[in-house]
C-alpha cells in the first residue's frame, strides 16, 4: 500500500524522492506524487497510473526543491486521480499518508463548518487543514503537527512539509510503518529501510506513536505523549544491493529462484544440522494447551498447512483463522494458547489488530515474520524469523515456501517437546525438512512440463484446484496465485468437495488443477480425477513420477520430485506458483504489480 518518503537534502530531491518511491512500488500503488519548498513556497506534481507518468511530467516542468516529499497511493477514499494523488495540501501545509483516517468524516465536516474548502475526496486532506488551523492559531509547526496528531483516530504514517520551513520534513506513524534514515549532512523518512536503501543504511525504527522532526543534522522525535525520546539507530545490511532483478524478466521469477536459499536460511534458524535437533527459541510447545493461528492471504495457506503438521505431528489442537474475521467471533481463548502470527510484512493490519486483541487478554504471542524491524516483531512476545529476504512480487512466493519451512521445524520442535516423537525421529524428521531446499531446486529446473499446460490455462475463463490433506491448502493457494497476477478466475477446493459443488462447473471449458502426490490420498484423489473425466473435464495432474504411473487415463501431467509428505507443501508449490507464473506472461499482464493488489495491506 502507500509508500511515502521525505528528504532534507543539500541538492535537489526530486530524482531521488522518484528513485526512492521506484522501490516502494512493490507496494501497490495506483497515483504518486512529490513536493517541495521552492523559493519558500510548495510546489509539487502529481499524476495517475504509473511513476513514469509523474517522471515525464517532472521533466516537462522540474522541480528544483531540495528539502521535498513523494508517495505512492493506493487508493482508498477517492478514486486513484491526479486530484486524490498525494502530496495534498492546504494552506502552508502538504501531507502524504498511508492509513486510514477513520474519523475524517466528522473532521471534516468541522472545517467546512470553519470555512475551510476541500479540493479531494481523501480522508488525507484533514490532516494538512487541522496542521493549516493550527498553524493559524499561532502554534509553531511542530506543537501544531502535535496537535492535529491529537485528533486523529485510526492509523497513520504522514510525512509533512510546510511553508517557510524550507529545512525541515515531519512524520508521525501509528499503526503504519515509518523509519529515520541518518545520511551526511541530510535526512530522510520513509516507508522502509528499502525505500532509502539508495541514500542510506544508517536506520532507526519509530515506535508507534512517535512523530519526528528531522532537520539537516538529526531527527528529534517524541512519543506519543511528546516527551522527546531517543530511538536506537541500525546500520541495515545493504538494503539497496538486495532489490535488484538480476538477469530474471520479473521480480516473482527471481524469487522463485531464490526459494532454495531461502528456506536453507530460514531452516538455519531453527535446525541444528550437527546434532539433528530442532528448535523453538523462545516457546516451549509442552506447556502451550492450543496454538491460534491468525494471517492473511497466502500467509493464511501456510497456517492452514501448518495445522495438519502441528496436529499429526505434536498432537496440538490448532485453529487457523482469516485475521481480519478473527475479532469478530470473540474467540474463547484462554491463557495457556498460543497465538501466532504468519505475516511476511509483519505489517499487515488485520493481523496485527487480531494479535493486539490476544495480547490485551493475556494471550502469549509470537509472530513468524520475514521483517525482524516491522510492528509485530516489536510488539510480540516471540518472534519466529523467515530468511526470505526482501520479496518484491506481489505475488508470494519465496516468503510462503520460508514461512511453510519454519512451521515444519516448529511442529516438528513441538512434537519432540511434547514426548510425541524420540529424538532418533526427530533426527530423521529434520532430516528430511533439510532435503527440501534441493528438491525445491530440482522442481524449479524441471519446469519444461509447464509451458504447454500454461498456455492450456491462459485461455481459460475459470480454472479449479483440487487437492486433499496439505495439499488442500495449496489448491487455495495455487488459485490466490493464477487469479492474482493473471487475473483467470480460480477456485481451490477440497478434492472432497468436488462432488458437493464443484462438479457443476466441469466441462470442456474449466480446467481443473489436481494436487496429488503419490502419498496415502494418492487413490482417492484419483477416483476424483475420473470423475470429471467423465464428464468431460480436462485435468492437469501435478505428481510424482510414481502418482503419473498411477493417473487416470486423459489426464495431462506435471511432474515434480518425489518427496516424503512431510515436505510435499514445500516442494509442490512451486509447479503452482510457475503455473500461475507462465499464465500471467503469456497473457502480457504486469506480473510483479498486479492491477489494485498491494504488497503490504497496512489498512483493515
Ligand atoms: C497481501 C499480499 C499477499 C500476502 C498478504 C498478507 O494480500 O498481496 O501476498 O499474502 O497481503 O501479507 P503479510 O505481509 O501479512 O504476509
Amino acid at each position: 500500500m502507500c509508500g511515502i518518503i521525505g528528504i532534507v537534502g543539500v541538492t535537489p530531491v526530486s530524482g531521488r524522492l522518484v528513485d526512492s518511491l521506484r522501490r516502494l512500488e512493490y507496494r501497490g500503488y495506483d497515483s504518486a506524487g512529490i513536493a517541495g519548498l521552492v523559493g519558500g513556497r510548495i510546489e509539487r506534481r502529481r499524476a495517475e497510473g504509473k511513476l513514469r507518468n509523474l517522471e515525464t511530467l517532472l521533466i516537462e516542468d522540474p522541480l528544483t526543491a531540495t528539502t521535498g516529499i513523494g508517495h505512492t497511493r493506493w487508493a482508498t477514499h477517492g478514486a486513484p486521480s491526479v486530484r486524490n494523488a498525494h502530496p495534498q495540501v492546504a494552506g502552508r501545509v502538504a501531507v502524504v499518508h498511508n492509513g486510514i483516517i477513520e474519523n475524517f468524516a466528522a473532521l471534516k465536516a468541522q472545517l467546512i463548518g470553519q470555512g475551510r474548502r476541500f479540493e479531494s475526496d481523501t480522508d488525507t486532506e484533514v490532516v494538512a487543514h487541522l496542521i493549516d488551523r493550527e498553524l493559524e492559531r499561532g502554534l509553531e509547526p511542530l506543537p501544531a503537527f502535535k496537535a492535529a496528531l491529537d485528533q486523529l483516530s485510526g492509523a497513520y504514517a504522514l510525512a509533512v512539509l510546510i511553508q517557510g520551513e524550507d529545512s525541515q520534513v515531519m512524520g508521525a506513524r501509528r499503526g503504519s510503518p515509518l523509519v529515520v534514515g541518518e545520511g551526511q549532512g541530510e535526512m530522510f523518512i520513509g516507508t522502509d529501510a528499502l525505500g532509502l536503501g539508495p541514500f542510506t543504511n544508517r536506520i532507526i525504527h519509530l515506535d508507534d506513536g512517535d512523530f519526528v522532526a528531522i532537520d539537516h543534522q538529526r531527527a528529534r522525535i517524541f512519543d506519543r505523549a511528546g516527551v522527546s525520546v531517543n530511538r536506537a539507530m541500525r546500520v541495515v545490511p545493504a538494503a539497496s544491493a538486495l532489490v535488484e532483478k538480476g538477469n530474471y524478466r520479473h521480480f516473482m521469477e527471481k524469487e522463485i529462484h531464490d526459494q532454495p536459499d531461502a528456506c536453507q536460511h530460514t531452516l538455519s534458524a531453527y535446525i541444528d544440522p550437527i546434532t539433528s535437533t530442532v528448535s523453538s527459541p523462545g516457546v516451549d510447545f509442552s506447556a502451550i494447551d492450543r496454538l491460534q493461528i491468525v494471517a492473511c492471504g497466502t500467509a493464511s495457506y501456510a497456517g492452514m498447512i501448518a495445522r495438519y503438521l502441528f496436529e499429526s505431528l505434536a498432537g496440538l489442537p490448532t485453529d487457523v483463522e482469516i485475521a481480519s474475521e478473527f475479532r469478530y467471533r470473540e474467540p474463547a481463548l484462554r491463557p495457556g494458547a498460543l497465538a501466532l502470527a504468519i505475516s511476511q510484512s509483519g505489517e499487515t493490519a488485520d493481523t496485527l489488530a487480531a494479535l493486539r486483541w490476544c495480547k490485551d487478554r493475556g494471550i502469549m504471542t509470537a509472530a513468524l515474520v520475514n521483517s525482524p524491524e516491522s510492528t509485530m516483531a516489536r510488539e510480540v512476545d516471540v518472534v519466529f524469523p523467515t530468511h526470505a529476504g526482501p520479496e518484491i512480487g506481489v505475488a508470494s512466493t519465496k516468503a510462503f515456501t520460508s514461512q511453510v519451512a519454519a512451521l515444519t521445524a516448529l511442529a516438528i520442535a513441538a512434537a519432540r517437546q511434547r514426548g510425541r516423537i524420540d529424538a532418533a525421529e526427530e533426527a530423521r524428521l529434520a532430516g528430511v525438512l533439510l532435503e527440501a531446499p534441493r528438491l525445491i531446486a530440482e522442481a524449479i529446473l524441471d519446469d519444461g512440463w509447464i509451458l504447454p499446460v500454461a498456455q492450456e490455462i491462459a485461455k481459460a475463463r475459470d480454472v479449479l484446484y483440487l487437492g486433499r490433506g496439505a495439499m488442500f491448502p495449496l489448491a487455495l493457494e495455487g488459485a490466490l496465485k493464477l487469479k492474482e497476477i493473471s487475473y483467470i478466475h480460480a477456485e481451490g477446493y477440497a478434492a472432497g468437495e468436488l462432488k458437493h459443488g464443484p462438479i457443476a462447473l466441469v466441462d470442456e471449458a474449466t480446467p481443473i488443477i489436481v494436487i496429488a502426490p503419490s502419498d496415502a490420498l494418492f487413490d482417492k484423489t484419483s477416483s476424483n480425477m475420473s470423475e470429471v473425466i467423465a464428464r468431460g473435464g480436462r485435468v492437469v495432474l501435478i505428481t510424482d513420477n510414481q502418482g503419473a504411473g498411477h493417473a487416470p487415463e486423459g489426464v495431462n501431467v506435471v511432474i515434480a520430485p518425489a518427496c516424503d509428505p512431510l515436505i510435499a507443501p514445500l516442494v509442490f508449490a512451486v509447479p503452482i506458483q510457475v503455473i500461475a507464473y507462465q499464465v500471467a506472461v503469456l497473457k502480457g499482464a504486469d506480473v510483479d504489480q498486479p492491477r489494485n493488489l498491494a504488497k503490504s495491506v497496512t489498512v483493515e
